[in-house]
């Protein structure tokens, strides 16, 4: 088998290129890859670049992701998260390859406290959160085979996260404020890759699997609940570890301003991924643990 990867740099695509390796022969691209090209900004050469290789799955995994630079420009963010999967779809559908792509719980308005289940109306607040949308639609519309996974808060252990961050700001500061009104799980890059490559073995055994699906860890969390976490674990894991944090704050959202409006509920209903996929998604805790444990 044949498995197209573009964005092989970002965090969910780094663990892809782990995770898919024992299905088959993998060409990893990112934007700057000269041999073929994996520009999302130049779709008609992505095109080309499936037609020659002619991969069996084209896993997309790269995006317009800064989503508060979104607003200032979102012709660029339109074509890279919907023109570009759309380009994608269209040339799955022609030669009959799966495409494997990944949208957002931006795609909700975050009202409620109910988990979102993946025929729930949408309604974006934010550029991103529209574009991602109208990726998923454009990918739908196209008729390829398709899976597409809706995820959020994703962290990695390679490069910058939220709980990094955190870490160095104890270890800066007496006290932190941090957000409590918006609540979600945060997501391993690891977990989505391991589970997008189990999801892809199996839809190739069984195509009417394909669809869309939530794909997060379990439990749900605020980011104060997420900081608070990550610095009791911290301090467990390291006693000697030296942190000047005393306080942690809750914070409504309005306390922090930015361009881009944030979703209160973040919450995702998995039950239709692991229903169709026999699987078990772990609490959100025992991923951030491990991260932290590879990051200290
Ligand atoms: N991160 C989250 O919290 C989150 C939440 C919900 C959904 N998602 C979705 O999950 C997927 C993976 O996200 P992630 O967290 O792995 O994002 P990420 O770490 O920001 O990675 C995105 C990748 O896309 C690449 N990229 C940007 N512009 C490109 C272009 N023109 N051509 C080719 N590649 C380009 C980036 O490359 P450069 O580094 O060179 O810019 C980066 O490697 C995305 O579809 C995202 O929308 C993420």
């Amino acid at each position: 088998m044949k498995i197209l990867l573009l964005g092989k740099n970002g965090q969910v695509g780094w663990e892809l290129q782990r995770s898919l390796a024992p299905l088959g022969e993998v060409l990893a691209l990112d934007r700057h890859s000269t041999e073929f090209c994996g520009d999302l900004g130049q779709p008609e050469r992505l095109v080309q670049t499936v037609r020659d290789w002619r991969p069996d799955v084209i896993v997309n995994a790269a995006a317009h992701t800064a989503v508060d630079r979104a607003e200032s420009e979102p012709e660029l963010a339109r074509g890279l998260n919907a023109s570009a999967p759309a380009a994608l779809a269209q040339v799955a559908a022609d030669i009959g390859a799966w495409l494997v792509h990944y949208s957002s719980d931006y795609v909700f308005n975050g009202q409620g406290a109910q988990p979102w289940q993946e025929r729930d109306a949408t309604g974006p607040l934010n550029v991103y959160g529209h574009t991602k949308l109208e990726g998923e639609q454009r990918i739908a519309a196209s008729g390829c085979k398709h899976l597409i996974f809706r995820t959020s808060w994703v962290y990695a252990a390679r490069g910058g996260n939220f709980a990094k961050t955190m870490l160095r700001l104890a270890a800066e500061r007496e006290r932190l404020t941090v957000i409590d009104d918006q609540h979600g799980a945060p997501t391993g890059a690891d977990l989505i890759a391991d589970v997008t490559a189990h999801a892809i073995g199996r839809v190739l055994q069984q195509a009417d699997l394909g669809g869309i699906y939530h794909l997060v860890a379990g439990g749900v969390t605020s980011w104060h609940g997420y900081a608070s976490h990550v610095i009791a674990q911290a301090r467990c894991a390291q006693p000697d570890l030296a942190l000047q944090v005393r306080e942690i704050v809750p914070v409504p959202t309005a306390a922090f301003p930015t361009p881009a409006q944030r979703p209160l509920n973040s919450r995702l209903s998995t039950l239709k991924l692991q229903q169709a996929f026999g699987l078990v998604l772990p609490m959100w805790q025992p991923g951030v643990d491990r991260m932290l444990a590879e990051s200290l």
